[in-house]
């Protein structure tokens, strides 16, 4: 499973790329506006530095909702880098724009997944990434992690190359979790990814051993 930092932040990316083990990043609009990223300019900016600093797949997304503007905007996005993912939400005109951009080289994520209906849809439409919001399916009181078992199911019953992207990741066992049904990238907050970290008898065990270590310094 690849993992991808889920943050506009370029501190939190640098520190999740100097782990060495960083596939990737996504963004959204709620984590760029978080960062206070205002303008065309400012955005395109920002989504270049992050290209700059990963070397992997980075999701930008469009905010417009009709076909040809997020054929225009998505087209913009790809030329920042070819690192640039698009992100196009799951709609009736996204799934227009993912199927023009698949038959146009554009790699895409079709983000705001809640359900196999979508998942399919966004499969056949040439998808790059399929992301379905694991964190906030849990909120309304279902199974998040049992919708992943479900498309990655349905994805190799039937061949489909989309890979899935487990986002909206909430802590360390969502992303085991993912890992387990089957995800092939999750992307998560960075205290998610250093959450994996922890264990109280790595902990003790790691106390003992520089005690012991001073006996024979
Ligand atoms: C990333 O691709 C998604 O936009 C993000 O994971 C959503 O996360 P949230 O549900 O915590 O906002």
């Amino acid at each position: 499973m690849k993992f991808f930092i889920d943050t506009a932040n370029l501190a939190q990316i640098k520190e999740a790329n100097e782990l060495g083990i960083l596939d990737g990043v996504t963004t959204n609009p709620s984590l760029m506006a978080k960062e206070g990223i205002k303008g065309e300019e400012a955005v395109m900016n920002h989504y270049k530095t992050i290209c700059e600093l990963v070397d992997g797949d980075i999701s930008a997304e469009v905010v417009s909702t009709e076909f040809n503007a997020m054929v225009e905007e998505g087209k913009k996005l790809a030329a920042i880098h070819p690192n640039i993912v698009v992100k196009v939400p799951m709609i009736k005109d996204g799934i227009k724009a993912i199927k023009w951009f698949s038959d146009n080289g554009i790699r895409t994520n079709c983000t705001l997944v809640f359900s196999a209906g979508q998942a399919i849809l966004a499969a056949k439409a040439g998808a790059t990434y399929l992301s379905p919001f694991i964190g906030r399916i849990d909120d309304s009181n279902w199974d998040g992690i049992e919708l992943i078992s479900q498309i990655s199911h349905i994805y190799s019953v039937q061949g489909y190359k989309t890979e899935i992207l487990a986002a909206s990741i909430r802590n360390a066992l969502h992303i085991v979790r993912c890992a387990e049904a089957g995800a092939d990238v999750c992307t998560c907050p960075l205290d998610s990814i250093l959450g994996l970290l922890k264990h109280p008898l790595t902990d003790i065990g790691l106390a003992k051993f520089l005690e012991d270590a001073k006996k024979f310094a």
